[in-house]
């Protein structure tokens, strides 16, 4: 399973990315994990991104590509979670990918409406270590605060804050939503209705990813 999560902040990528990972064993790689990562070990890397991540814009395509190179190289199965994000990514990641002689099985578009966008973001508290995100209200941990799965402390990511929430948006609708054409010309996206419960979002992307098995057997 090789796989694309693609969508707006918030619409359920890496909801169902880990979904994935616990069902299917395909490692999710989710570019803003590795980054936050980096920030917070003070590399070299996260010194580079940190300033555009804190402003909602996106981190120059080299360095995003310099990053996912050899995790891509090493896994047969993956999820790749905020990545591609430019057109310029997307071509890249085919041509890395056709070398390895690993297509893309699919992509997934997760979408939902600005108004829920916002509340989701708003009433995230994730995992730091882990990645791991909890909802306030749709899908709140046992005890507030803390992680269910490894008892870790769940904190907000700080560009949850409204204004950056904003940016981010802007920066999706301008350089990341042309992906969805650019897949769907390639006969590769899958539209996946994000507004639904997680439940039933992990529904529909099995019965996807089950179509796709089938027209590949
Ligand atoms: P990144 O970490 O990738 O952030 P993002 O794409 O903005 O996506 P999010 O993590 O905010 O949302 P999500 O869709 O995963 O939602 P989630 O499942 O958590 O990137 C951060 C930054 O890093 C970027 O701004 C950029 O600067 C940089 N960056 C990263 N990748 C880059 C790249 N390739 N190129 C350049 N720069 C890059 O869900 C959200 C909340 O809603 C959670 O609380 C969850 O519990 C809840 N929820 C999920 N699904 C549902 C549902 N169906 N119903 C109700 N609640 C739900």
């Amino acid at each position: 399973m090789r796989l694309v999560m693609l969508g707006p902040p918030g619409a359920g990528k890496g909801t169902q990315a880990k979904v994935l990972e616990e069902r299917y064993g395909a490692s999710q790689l989710s570019t803003g994990d590795l980054l936050r990562q980096n920030v917070a070990d003070g590399s070299p890397l996260g010194a580079k991104a940190k300033s555009f991540m804190d402003s909602g814009g996106l981190v120059p395509d080299d360095v995003i590509v310099g990053m996912m190179e050899v995790p891509l190289a090493k896994l047969d199965s993956f999820v790749l979670d905020g990545f591609p994000r430019t057109v310029a990514q997307a071509e890249t990641l085919d041509a890395m990918l056709g070398k390895l002689g690993k297509p893309l099985t699919a992509v997934l578009l997760f979408d939902a409406d600005r108004a829920t966008l916002l509340r989701r973001l708003a009433g995230r508290w994730t995992n730091p270590r882990t990645g791991r995100t909890y909802h306030l209200e749709f899908n709140p941990p046992k005890v507030a605060g803390i992680d269910d799965q490894d008892g870790g402390p769940l904190v907000q990511r700080p560009d949850d804050a409204a204004d950056v929430v904003a940016k981010r948006l802007e920066t999706y609708d301008a350089q990341t939503a042309p992906l969805v054409e650019y897949y769907d010309r390639t006969g590769r996206l899958v539209r996946i209705d994000g507004l639904q419960a997680i439940g039933d979002v992990t529904a529909a992307v099995q019965k996807a990813i089950d179509a796709r098995s089938g027209a590949a057997a």
